[in-house]
Protein backbone atom coordinates (compact mmCIF):
# COMPACT_ATOMS: atom_id res chain seq x y z
CA UNK A 1 0.00 0.00 0.00
CA UNK A 2 1.39 3.21 -1.10
CA UNK A 3 0.59 6.52 0.93
CA UNK A 4 0.67 9.87 -1.26
CA UNK A 5 0.80 13.83 0.24
CA UNK A 6 0.99 15.36 -2.87
CA UNK A 7 -1.60 16.14 -5.43
CA UNK A 8 1.07 15.42 -8.38
CA UNK A 9 2.46 12.19 -6.74
CA UNK A 10 -0.86 10.57 -6.59
CA UNK A 11 -2.03 12.03 -10.29
CA UNK A 12 1.17 10.40 -11.12
CA UNK A 13 0.88 7.05 -9.99
CA UNK A 14 -3.04 6.80 -10.93
CA UNK A 15 -1.75 7.81 -14.84
CA UNK A 16 0.53 5.19 -14.40
CA UNK A 17 -1.95 2.38 -13.24
CA UNK A 18 -3.82 3.54 -16.13
CA UNK A 19 -1.12 3.00 -19.03
CA UNK A 20 -0.35 -0.19 -17.53
CA UNK A 21 -3.40 -1.70 -16.87
CA UNK A 22 -6.00 -0.22 -19.50
CA UNK A 23 -8.80 -1.96 -18.71
CA UNK A 24 -8.27 -1.84 -14.59
CA UNK A 25 -11.08 -0.31 -12.76
CA UNK A 26 -10.19 2.13 -10.11
CA UNK A 27 -12.58 2.35 -6.75
CA UNK A 28 -12.42 5.67 -4.46
CA UNK A 29 -14.05 5.88 -0.81
CA UNK A 30 -13.56 9.23 0.41
CA UNK A 31 -13.37 9.13 4.33
CA UNK A 32 -12.31 12.08 6.82
CA UNK A 33 -10.20 9.32 8.81
CA UNK A 34 -10.19 7.94 11.92
CA UNK A 35 -11.90 4.75 10.27
CA UNK A 36 -14.34 2.51 12.12
CA UNK A 37 -16.03 -0.76 10.85
CA UNK A 38 -18.50 0.99 8.78
CA UNK A 39 -15.32 2.17 6.71
CA UNK A 40 -13.96 -1.09 6.26
CA UNK A 41 -17.40 -2.05 4.70
CA UNK A 42 -17.18 0.52 1.89
CA UNK A 43 -13.64 -0.62 1.50
CA UNK A 44 -14.84 -3.76 0.85
CA UNK A 45 -17.69 -3.39 -0.97
CA UNK A 46 -15.10 -1.02 -3.30
CA UNK A 47 -12.46 -3.73 -3.60
CA UNK A 48 -15.39 -6.44 -4.48
CA UNK A 49 -16.18 -4.42 -7.69
CA UNK A 50 -12.88 -2.94 -8.66
CA UNK A 51 -9.09 -3.44 -9.45
CA UNK A 52 -7.93 -1.21 -7.43
CA UNK A 53 -8.97 0.85 -4.07
CA UNK A 54 -7.53 4.32 -3.51
CA UNK A 55 -8.92 5.39 0.33
CA UNK A 56 -8.48 9.61 0.73
CA UNK A 57 -7.83 10.54 4.28
CA UNK A 58 -8.77 14.14 4.78
CA UNK A 59 -11.13 16.50 6.88
CA UNK A 60 -12.18 18.77 4.89
CA UNK A 61 -12.62 22.13 6.92
CA UNK A 62 -15.24 23.57 4.17
CA UNK A 63 -17.81 21.09 5.06
CA UNK A 64 -17.92 22.02 8.95
CA UNK A 65 -20.13 24.99 9.85
CA UNK A 66 -19.11 24.52 13.25
CA UNK A 67 -15.62 25.77 13.76
CA UNK A 68 -15.68 23.85 17.22
CA UNK A 69 -16.34 20.68 15.70
CA UNK A 70 -13.79 20.97 13.31
CA UNK A 71 -11.03 21.71 15.62
CA UNK A 72 -12.60 18.24 17.69
CA UNK A 73 -13.04 16.38 14.97
CA UNK A 74 -10.84 12.75 15.88
CA UNK A 75 -7.91 11.91 13.92
CA UNK A 76 -5.43 8.91 14.23
CA UNK A 77 -3.70 8.58 10.49
CA UNK A 78 -0.93 5.77 11.48
CA UNK A 79 -4.24 3.77 13.23
CA UNK A 80 -6.49 4.28 9.83
CA UNK A 81 -3.03 3.08 7.63
CA UNK A 82 -3.31 0.06 9.48
CA UNK A 83 -6.87 -0.76 8.90
CA UNK A 84 -6.49 0.07 5.20
CA UNK A 85 -3.32 -2.33 5.26
CA UNK A 86 -5.77 -5.02 6.84
CA UNK A 87 -8.37 -4.27 4.47
CA UNK A 88 -6.05 -4.22 1.27
CA UNK A 89 -5.95 -0.80 0.15
CA UNK A 90 -4.05 -0.02 -2.52
CA UNK A 91 -3.53 3.64 -2.51
CA UNK A 92 -4.41 6.30 0.24
CA UNK A 93 -4.07 9.67 -0.23
CA UNK A 94 -3.86 11.97 3.06
CA UNK A 95 -2.98 15.80 1.71
CA UNK A 96 -2.66 18.90 4.22
CA UNK A 97 -5.50 21.18 4.10
CA UNK A 98 -2.22 23.64 2.25
CA UNK A 99 -1.94 20.95 -0.93
CA UNK A 100 -5.65 20.80 -1.09
CA UNK A 101 -6.93 24.34 -0.84
CA UNK A 102 -3.61 26.42 -1.16
CA UNK A 103 -3.31 29.57 1.38
CA UNK A 104 -6.89 30.65 1.33
CA UNK A 105 -10.44 29.10 0.85
CA UNK A 106 -11.58 28.53 -2.32
CA UNK A 107 -14.07 30.96 -4.01
CA UNK A 108 -16.20 29.04 -6.34
CA UNK A 109 -19.16 26.36 -4.55
CA UNK A 110 -21.95 24.57 -6.71
CA UNK A 111 -25.21 25.74 -5.87
CA UNK A 112 -27.40 23.45 -4.77
CA UNK A 113 -31.38 24.28 -5.69
CA UNK A 114 -32.94 21.22 -4.15
CA UNK A 115 -32.38 18.38 -1.70
CA UNK A 116 -31.39 20.65 1.04
CA UNK A 117 -34.49 22.02 1.73
CA UNK A 118 -34.93 19.69 4.74
CA UNK A 119 -32.69 16.96 7.06
CA UNK A 120 -28.95 18.43 7.42
CA UNK A 121 -29.21 20.68 5.07
CA UNK A 122 -32.03 22.98 6.70
CA UNK A 123 -29.28 23.02 9.75
CA UNK A 124 -25.80 23.06 8.42
CA UNK A 125 -25.82 25.71 5.78
CA UNK A 126 -23.09 25.49 3.11
CA UNK A 127 -22.43 21.75 4.60
CA UNK A 128 -23.35 20.29 1.56
CA UNK A 129 -21.41 22.85 -1.21
CA UNK A 130 -18.46 22.02 1.34
CA UNK A 131 -18.70 18.85 0.42
CA UNK A 132 -19.11 18.33 -3.20
CA UNK A 133 -16.30 21.38 -3.43
CA UNK A 134 -13.66 18.46 -1.68
CA UNK A 135 -15.44 15.42 -4.02
CA UNK A 136 -15.08 17.04 -6.93
CA UNK A 137 -11.79 17.76 -6.42
CA UNK A 138 -11.05 14.00 -5.53
CA UNK A 139 -12.43 13.13 -8.85
CA UNK A 140 -10.18 14.94 -10.99
CA UNK A 141 -7.44 14.38 -9.20
CA UNK A 142 -7.55 10.20 -8.84
CA UNK A 143 -10.14 10.08 -11.94
CA UNK A 144 -12.33 6.90 -10.55
CA UNK A 145 -14.56 4.88 -12.01
CA UNK A 146 -16.65 4.27 -8.94
CA UNK A 147 -17.11 6.00 -5.78
CA UNK A 148 -18.35 4.36 -2.34
CA UNK A 149 -20.40 6.26 0.50
CA UNK A 150 -21.98 4.92 3.40
CA UNK A 151 -25.98 5.33 3.32
CA UNK A 152 -25.96 6.77 7.23
CA UNK A 153 -25.23 9.79 5.57
CA UNK A 154 -28.23 9.63 3.28
CA UNK A 155 -28.73 13.05 1.97
CA UNK A 156 -24.60 13.20 1.51
CA UNK A 157 -24.73 10.55 -0.83
CA UNK A 158 -28.02 11.34 -2.66
CA UNK A 159 -26.57 14.95 -3.38
CA UNK A 160 -23.10 13.41 -4.20
CA UNK A 161 -25.25 10.86 -6.77
CA UNK A 162 -27.24 13.92 -8.36
CA UNK A 163 -24.45 16.33 -8.86
CA UNK A 164 -21.82 13.28 -10.42
CA UNK A 165 -25.04 12.55 -12.87
CA UNK A 166 -25.74 16.45 -13.66
CA UNK A 167 -22.57 17.34 -14.05
CA UNK A 168 -21.56 13.99 -16.28
CA UNK A 169 -18.89 12.61 -14.37
CA UNK A 170 -17.78 8.95 -15.33
CA UNK A 171 -18.61 7.63 -11.75
CA UNK A 172 -20.59 5.29 -10.69
CA UNK A 173 -21.80 5.97 -7.16
CA UNK A 174 -22.35 3.34 -4.77
CA UNK A 175 -24.64 3.77 -1.27
CA UNK A 176 -23.34 1.27 1.09
CA UNK A 177 -25.95 -0.13 3.56
CA UNK A 178 -25.08 1.31 7.88
CA UNK A 179 -22.96 -0.59 9.92
CA UNK A 180 -24.20 -0.80 13.28
CA UNK A 181 -22.60 -1.22 16.76
CA UNK A 182 -24.75 -4.20 18.48
CA UNK A 183 -27.06 -2.12 20.24
CA UNK A 184 -28.38 -0.32 16.89
CA UNK A 185 -26.02 2.91 17.27
CA UNK A 186 -25.01 3.86 14.01
CA UNK A 187 -21.20 3.66 13.37
CA UNK A 188 -19.62 7.19 12.96
CA UNK A 189 -16.14 8.58 13.84
CA UNK A 190 -17.93 11.09 16.53
CA UNK A 191 -19.22 8.09 18.71
CA UNK A 192 -15.40 7.82 19.94
CA UNK A 193 -16.64 11.56 21.54
CA UNK A 194 -19.85 9.60 23.51
CA UNK A 195 -18.86 9.58 27.18
CA UNK A 196 -19.93 6.22 28.52
CA UNK A 197 -23.60 7.38 29.78
CA UNK A 198 -24.06 9.61 26.23
CA UNK A 199 -22.83 6.30 25.04
CA UNK A 200 -25.80 4.49 26.57
CA UNK A 201 -28.40 6.88 25.21
CA UNK A 202 -27.13 6.96 22.09
CA UNK A 203 -28.63 3.78 21.49
CA UNK A 204 -32.28 5.32 21.74
CA UNK A 205 -31.78 6.99 18.45
CA UNK A 206 -31.68 4.15 15.98
CA UNK A 207 -34.48 2.49 18.88
CA UNK A 208 -36.33 5.39 18.19
CA UNK A 209 -36.15 5.17 14.13
CA UNK A 210 -37.18 0.84 14.24
CA UNK A 211 -40.33 2.27 16.76
CA UNK A 212 -41.68 4.68 13.88
CA UNK A 213 -41.19 2.47 11.27
CA UNK A 214 -42.87 -0.49 13.10
CA UNK A 215 -45.72 1.64 14.10
CA UNK A 216 -46.09 2.81 10.41
CA UNK A 217 -45.83 -0.36 9.44
CA UNK A 218 -49.06 -1.90 11.80
CA UNK A 219 -51.53 1.33 10.31
CA UNK A 220 -50.15 4.60 12.23
CA UNK A 221 -50.12 7.16 9.23
CA UNK A 222 -50.14 10.20 10.68
CA UNK A 223 -46.43 11.98 9.73
CA UNK A 224 -46.63 14.10 12.84
CA UNK A 225 -47.99 11.63 15.14
CA UNK A 226 -44.67 9.04 14.16
CA UNK A 227 -42.27 12.10 14.62
CA UNK A 228 -43.44 13.02 18.09
CA UNK A 229 -42.95 9.22 18.59
CA UNK A 230 -39.73 9.10 17.74
CA UNK A 231 -38.52 12.29 19.63
CA UNK A 232 -39.89 11.12 22.69
CA UNK A 233 -37.94 8.13 22.36
CA UNK A 234 -34.46 10.08 21.50
CA UNK A 235 -35.28 12.66 24.06
CA UNK A 236 -36.29 9.76 27.13
CA UNK A 237 -32.52 9.82 27.24
CA UNK A 238 -31.50 12.65 29.08
CA UNK A 239 -28.95 13.62 27.73
CA UNK A 240 -30.32 13.51 24.12
CA UNK A 241 -31.67 16.85 22.29
CA UNK A 242 -34.04 16.20 18.49
CA UNK A 243 -32.29 19.25 16.19
CA UNK A 244 -34.59 17.46 13.67
CA UNK A 245 -36.71 14.03 13.36
CA UNK A 246 -38.33 13.77 9.75
CA UNK A 247 -40.38 11.75 7.20
CA UNK A 248 -39.30 12.68 3.73
CA UNK A 249 -39.24 11.08 0.45
CA UNK A 250 -36.34 9.24 0.16
CA UNK A 251 -35.75 9.99 -4.06
CA UNK A 252 -36.51 13.99 -3.79
CA UNK A 253 -36.23 14.25 0.01
CA UNK A 254 -39.10 16.31 0.00
CA UNK A 255 -41.39 16.66 4.05
CA UNK A 256 -44.15 14.21 3.96
CA UNK A 257 -45.97 16.17 6.50
CA UNK A 258 -49.55 15.13 5.56
CA UNK A 259 -51.57 11.40 6.41
CA UNK A 260 -52.22 11.04 2.35
CA UNK A 261 -48.66 11.77 1.31
CA UNK A 262 -47.71 9.16 3.76
CA UNK A 263 -50.14 6.59 2.46
CA UNK A 264 -49.80 7.18 -0.74
CA UNK A 265 -46.06 7.37 -0.95
CA UNK A 266 -43.77 3.84 -1.63
CA UNK A 267 -40.52 5.07 -0.57
CA UNK A 268 -39.97 7.10 2.53
CA UNK A 269 -37.18 7.54 5.09
CA UNK A 270 -37.25 8.09 8.69
CA UNK A 271 -34.06 10.28 9.42
CA UNK A 272 -33.15 11.93 12.26
CA UNK A 273 -30.10 14.36 14.10
CA UNK A 274 -29.63 14.19 17.60
CA UNK A 275 -27.16 16.22 19.93
CA UNK A 276 -25.93 13.34 22.30
CA UNK A 277 -24.39 15.34 25.42
CA UNK A 278 -23.49 17.56 22.97
CA UNK A 279 -22.31 15.60 20.25
CA UNK A 280 -23.97 15.93 16.45
CA UNK A 281 -25.27 12.31 15.53
CA UNK A 282 -27.47 10.99 12.76
CA UNK A 283 -29.07 7.87 11.49
CA UNK A 284 -32.13 7.29 9.44
CA UNK A 285 -34.05 4.05 8.29
CA UNK A 286 -36.21 3.10 4.94
CA UNK A 287 -40.10 2.89 6.33
CA UNK A 288 -42.57 0.70 4.17
CA UNK A 289 -46.14 -0.12 4.88
CA UNK A 290 -46.23 -3.72 3.73
O1 LIG B 1 -18.76 11.42 4.81
C1 LIG B 1 -17.63 11.94 4.99
O2 LIG B 1 -16.79 11.45 5.73
C2 LIG B 1 -17.29 13.24 4.26
O3 LIG B 1 -18.40 14.06 4.15
C3 LIG B 1 -16.65 12.99 2.87
C4 LIG B 1 -17.62 12.30 1.92
C5 LIG B 1 -15.40 12.19 3.02
C6 LIG B 1 -16.28 14.35 2.24
O4 LIG B 1 -15.37 15.04 3.03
Amino acid sequence: MKVYRTIKEIQDNIKRYQKNFPEGSIAIVPTMGFLHRGHCELIREAKKSSDIVVVTIFVNKLQFNDASDFTNYPTDESGDLKKCEEEGVDMVFSPSAEEIYGNSDPLIRITILELTRNLCGKYRPGHFEGVLAIIIKFFNIINPDKAFFGKKDYQQYLIIKKMTEEFHFPVFITGVPTIREDDGLAMSSRNARLSGKARVQAALIHRALRIVEKSFREGRSDPRELTEIGKDVIESGSLNKVEYFEIVDSVTLQLIDSEKDLVQEENLIAATAVFCDGIRLIDNIEIHSK
